[in-house]
């Protein structure tokens, strides 16, 4: 058995635990990262591509926003695809802000990167993870590596294992609450080496069934449809999956997608999920573990990072003995922000996806609500503010 001792111990080394052991380095909190898959798998999951200003200057803040400030794409609106036209949202003339397209992969990477070059413990292809004692004062991370036992006593634990984690799943029952809602419909994405086929992202409501054009770069594309949850990733060859994405798109827009061979291509489920409160005794629980929003509003990884930004402002501030309230103030300040994405979130899936027992008259109602939306100034200023950045 191998025994160490740390300030923090974080499960899981996603975004929400590499971006909170990167802000912890900078503020002197010693912490290691225990995660159960190895890093070449965590860098293979595509995930996210829109990042907040907030997301980015807290990059920023951990060292780590070079790569992304020089090769991430500044974009300045999204476009609305229904009716068979184009509508643009003008994010710097509705806000003044800017979103920035750059891969969770890319994010993950220069995280990864940062912790190998400073020499901070990550310990990957971690098996049996559990959690104790977060109850009371001496929490602990217990684990198996290369089949020797590790036990990692620790002051605070933080729970960024993700949906499927078990530090949610450690806590009591009666001690959470949790408020879900599941979506009749996945999304199946593909990602190629092709250049993006308009320079914004373009969200598409159709008849077949929702449609989003996203991108990597200006030579890496990232689609995705909307699609049955019965569906398998194997029944979807690339050209089938290229068919039904152009049949979703406006004639023009459909005839300038370049189309090429997927590098990759998955099936995700679509979920509205809160856990609350997000801390118990010593645990603290941030980004998916906590709660998951349907990726419609592109909020996921954005709330992912700022529930770290509060909670490593809080260790740093109890660590210099200065006080606890950031602490004990984290649940409720992520829960406020938790609360908006959901609702942002939701009200767009709804928007734009066919859902199976809306029928004719809820497809009339999206229609009218989106030339609603385009054509008012408060509604599309509305819909901009809550997609550029929620406020703090
Ligand atoms: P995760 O990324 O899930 O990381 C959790 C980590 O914990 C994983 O590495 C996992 O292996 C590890 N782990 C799990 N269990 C254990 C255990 N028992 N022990 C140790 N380690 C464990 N968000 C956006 O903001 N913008 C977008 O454009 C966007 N697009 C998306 C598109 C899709 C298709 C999907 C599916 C999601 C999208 N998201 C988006 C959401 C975003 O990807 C997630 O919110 C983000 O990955 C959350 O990060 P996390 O670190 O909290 O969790
Ligand atoms: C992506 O590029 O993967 C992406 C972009 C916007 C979304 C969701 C996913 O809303």
């Amino acid at each position: 058995m191998v025994q160490r001792r740390t300030q923090v111990a974080i499960v899981g080394a996603g975004p929400a635990g590499l971006l909170l052991g990167a802000l912890l380095a900078r503020h002197d909190v010693d912490a290691v990262i225990v995660e159960q898959r190895s890093a070449e798998y965590v860098l293979g999951r595509i995930r996210a591509g829109v990042l907040e200003q907030t997301t980015v200057d807290l990059l920023r803040e951990a060292g780590v926003a070079d790569r992304c400030l020089k090769e991430g794409l500044t974009h300045d609106g999204i476009e609305l695809s229904f009716d068979g036209a184009l509508h643009r949202i003008d994010f710097r003339a509705l806000t003044g802000k800017h979103v920035t397209v750059y891969g969770q992969t890319e994010v993950t990477h220069d995280l990864m990167q940062l912790r190998a070059g400073a020499n901070l413990i990550t310990d990957y292809e971690a098996e049996d993870v559990q959690i104790e004692g977060f109850d009371g004062e001496h929490p602990m991370v217990r684990y198996v590596k290369n089949g020797v036992v590790q036990e990692l006593a620790c002051d605070f634990v933080a729970g960024c294992d993700g949906y499927h984690g078990i530090c949610r799943a450690s806590i009591p029952r009666d001690a959470v609450s949790i408020y879900e809602k599941v979506y009749p419909f996945g999304w199946l994405g593909v990602l190629a080496d092709v250049p993006p086929v308009r320079h914004e992202l373009i969200y598409a409501n159709h008849e077949r069934g929702f449609a989003l054009c996203s991108q990597r770069s200006k030579t890496r594309s990232r689609y995705y449809v909307q699609c049955s949850l019965d569906d398998q990733v194997d029944q979807w060859s690339d050209e089938a999956f290229w068919d039904e994405l152009r049949r979703r798109l406006p004639a023009e827009i459909a005839q300038a997608v370049t189309t090429g061979p997927s590098i990759e291509k998955s099936i995700a489920p679509l979920r509205s999920f809160v856990a609350e409160p997000m801390r118990f005794g010593r645990l603290f629980l941030a980004g998916d573990a906590a709660h998951i929003v349907p990726p419609t509003g592109a909020k996921g990884l954005n709330l992912a990072a700022t529930d770290v930004g509060y909670l490593a402002q809080g260790l740093a501030e109890h660590y210099l003995g200065r006080s606890r309230a950031g602490l004990d103030q984290y649940s409720a300040r992520c829960l406020s922000r938790v609360w908006k994405a959901e609702r942002f979130s939701w009200w767009f899936t709804s928007l734009m996806h066919r859902f199976p027992d809306a029928g004719a008259f809820g497809s009339r109602l999206q229609q009218a609500e989106l030339s609603y939306l385009v054509g008012s100034r408060s509604a599309s200023s509305a819909l901009a503010e809550n997609y550029v950045g929620l406020p703090i």
